[in-house]
């Protein structure tokens, strides 16, 4: 088996457009590292849901940043995962780093078969990204002033995705992360409420948070139609994974990276002061 060396051949990022991908690319380009991005967009172009596109990706590559699209909650998603690892090592692409989630079955379960595939893995296992507020589905209610959630007193250790863009950068240019999995959380536990009171001291304008039930958000998804796989999925995630299993926190930034994780209220300050949170028009 093959294997090439980072400084010569792209290392693949899965998901390079996205939340942490793009910070992940933005990194490893500042350092003259070769990418290539992975996703539907680009050329050559990855689809999770074409395996013909898979091996083109992969070829000449020498790690990968693998990042699950929509989520490794999904039913199925760690056999595919598992299948495109075993695909990597046959191309000769022995260094796997894997976002996972946390309190997920299904992406624990993916995480095991990344263990098992002989892939010199790397896990990097997150708790709600701080942009969601700015970068995902929850901006437009942001924007609009009244974010409504089925989350009243459970609390989330948002992480920002700029410490898990350091932490997998690290883990791809550096061979004293391989075999390691890293929880990472922010450093603090917060509620949905105290995390979008944050943002509306940040933004200097009134922000609402509204406590629904789970049958009223999903009826506000459906009529936004969205597509009933993300509906079912996002509905799993409240309801199932916002149980408090998640509130406790981790240090695998400090683990990894030897320093604290950022604050929520640095992310809010800084997102405010791009203006993304000024009222809708
Ligand atoms: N969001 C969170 O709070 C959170 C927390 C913990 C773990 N995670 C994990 O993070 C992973 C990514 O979630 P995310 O919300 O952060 O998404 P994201 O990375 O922002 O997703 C967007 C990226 O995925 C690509 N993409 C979309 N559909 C694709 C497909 N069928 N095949 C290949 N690429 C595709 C998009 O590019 P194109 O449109 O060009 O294809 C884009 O680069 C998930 O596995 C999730 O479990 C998320």
């Amino acid at each position: 088996m093959t294997t090439f060396r980072t400084s010569q051949f792209p290392v693949l990022i899965v998901g390079g457009t996205g939340k942490t991908g793009r910070r992940v690319v933005d990194r490893l380009t500042a350092r003259d590292i070769p990418v290539r991005i992975g996703s539907r967009s680009a050329s050559p172009s990855f689809d999770w849901e074409n395996r013909e596109t898979w091996a083109p990706a992969l070829e000449c590559v020498s790690a990968a940043y693998v990042t699950y699209y929509p989520d490794l909650a999904v039913p199925g998603a760690a056999e595919t995962v598992a299948d495109f690892a075993r695909l990597a090592i046959t191309k000769g692409v022995g260094r796997l780093v894997l976002l996972s989630g946390r309190g997920e079955p299904e992406a624990q379960r993916a995480e095991a078969l990344l263990q098992a595939s002989g892939a010199d893995w790397t896990i990097v296992r997150a708790s709600w990204f701080m942009q969601n507020f700015s970068e995902s589905m929850l901006l437009d209610p942001i924007r609009s002033g009244t974010l409504a959630l089925p989350a009243s007193t459970v609390r989330e250790p948002f992480v920002h995705t700029d410490d898990i863009a350091d932490v997998v950068t690290a883990a791809l240019t550096d061979d004293r992360h391989i075999g390691k999995l890293y929880e990472v959380t922010g450093p603090r536990a917060m509620t949905f409420a105290e995390a979008t009171a944050e943002i509306s001291r940040a933004a200097g304008r009134p922000i609402d948070y509204a406590t629904i039930t789970p049958e009223q958000f999903m009826q506000g998804l459906q009529q936004a139609a969205v597509p009933s796989e993300i509906v079912a999925l996002v509905n799993e995630l409240f309801t199932v994974v916002l149980d408090g299993r998640n509130e406790y926190l981790t240090d695998g930034v400090m683990q990894a990276l030897g320093r604290a994780p950022r604050d929520f209220t640095d992310y809010a300050r800084e997102t405010a002061a791009t203006g993304l949170w000024r009222g809708a028009a």
